[in-house]
């Protein structure tokens, strides 16, 4: 994989944006300070199995990280947004897991004064189930399927506004709505007014997305396949910038992703009116990139499915199918020892009848799962 050294230069050039071929840290040189009103990323992840394009260590990850955001901080507005996507690490060679996003989310906060807008967690509910060991051979922890997001400012107000990314109301809200709902304080000390009532026609999303990172970049796999080049090994879905890019841009706003892989931030900028630059420092990855601004970018959301399997996820509530005997003992070593034959293992936890065990649902705390309402 040829790794770009030397000067940043644009290597392909739309109506809105530029892709620069390079070290972001020299293509930011290049901006304008106080110019950019957000900047939107995945960085490479401290990783374990290290992927192609050469993750840090997870130890060293915040020091590799520092000078970028020092650079971000740099070329942010005052009122801009630095959203960072960062999947979680495991250490090696046992089941606990890295502290370092959260160490890098610190750190950015306490040397460069960012502010922690919020945090967002990403559900891809596509996940496979890993790490094998832990999760499939010893069963001791559970898919690791969540990467966070942080959303960070220059200052506590940052532009933003949730009435760009709403959602429909869940089929129980609709039948609340229908049915009225009775005003009155509840237990845990929450007002619930009349207001509750008022049907605003969409929902405020929650701070958890569900995107399914699988074949929504299909123009994209396209144009990989017709030209020989191997697509990006970690792409995220076009949902997951879309969300930002729309509740913190204004059309003609300029965004960054300084970490652009195939420049599918690039891509959801172009479709809605943002100026873009995006960085890479592979030329493979840039050269697939082009691909997106060829085709129209209405082919990206051209994923499998119908569109109310795309639409909704049905999320089951944690632990509602128990698959062993309830007395069935847990490891006492906490997993340590790998059971020597797995398939001996396996007969052994197998239950004798499938018992599933479905908890009586509470109507009042259901009311909360949906999220808030417009006001
Ligand atoms: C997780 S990937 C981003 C994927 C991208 N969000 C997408 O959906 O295609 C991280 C990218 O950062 C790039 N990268 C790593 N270090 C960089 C640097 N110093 N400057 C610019 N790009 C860098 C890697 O080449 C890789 O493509």
């Amino acid at each position: 994989m040829a790794v770009t050294q030397g000067q940043a230069r644009t290597y392909h050039q739309t109506a809105l944006g530029r892709m620069v071929l390079g070290d972001a840290l020299d293509a930011l040189a290049a901006v304008d300070a106080d110019s950019v009103n957000l900047i939107m990323t995945s960085p490479p992840f401290g990783l374990v199995r290290k992927k192609g394009y050469g993750n840090a260590d997870a130890a060293e990850y915040v020091d590799w990280f520092r000078p970028f955001g020092a650079a971000f901080k740099r070329v942010l507005k005052d009122k801009g947004s630095l959203v960072i996507d960062i999947g979680g690490s495991w250490i090696p060679g046992q089941p606990t897991r890295s502290l370092y996003h959260f160490k890098l989310l610190i750190m950015l906060c306490e040397e460069f004064g960012f502010h922690l807008a919020q945090e967002v967690y990403w559900w891809n509910p596509s996940k496979l189930p890993t790490p094998a060991e832990w999760v499939t051979v010893r069963r001791i922890r559970v898919k690791d399927a969540v990467n966070c997001v942080w959303w960070l400012s220059p200052t506590p107000w940052p532009k933003a506004g949730n009435r760009r990314v709403l959602q429909p109301y869940s089929p129980s809200m609709k039948e609340l709505l229908a049915r009225g709902y009775k005003a009155m304080k509840r237990p845990s000390g929450h007002d619930i007014s009349e207001h509750f009532n008022r049907d605003n026609g969409a929902a405020i999303p929650p701070n958890l997305m569900a995107v399914a990172n699988t074949d929504s970049n299909g123009s994209y796999l396209r144009y990989c396949k017709e030209q020989g080049i191997a697509p990006h090994p970690a792409r995220y879905p076009v949902d997951v910038p879309e969300f930002f890019v729309r509740m913190l841009t204004d059309v003609g706003d300029l965004v960054v992703d300084p970490f652009a892989g195939s420049c599918v931030t690039g891509e959801v900028c172009e479709r809605l009116g943002r100026r873009w630059i995006c960085i890479d420092l592979v030329e493979d990855y840039l050269r697939g990139a082009v691909g997106r601004f060829e085709t129209r970018t209405d082919d990206l959301r051209d994923g499998k499915g119908s569109a109310a399997d795309r639409n909704y996820y049905r999320i089951p509530r944690p632990g509602i199918l128990w698959n062993g005997a309830e007395d069935a003992p847990l490891p006492a070593d906490g997993g340590e020892k790998r059971p020597a034959n797995m398939t001996a293992a396996r007969a052994k936890t197998k239950p004798e009848g499938r018992k599933s065990r479905l908890a009586s649902r509470e109507p009042t705390a259901e009311l909360f799962e949906r999220g808030g309402r417009l006001t």
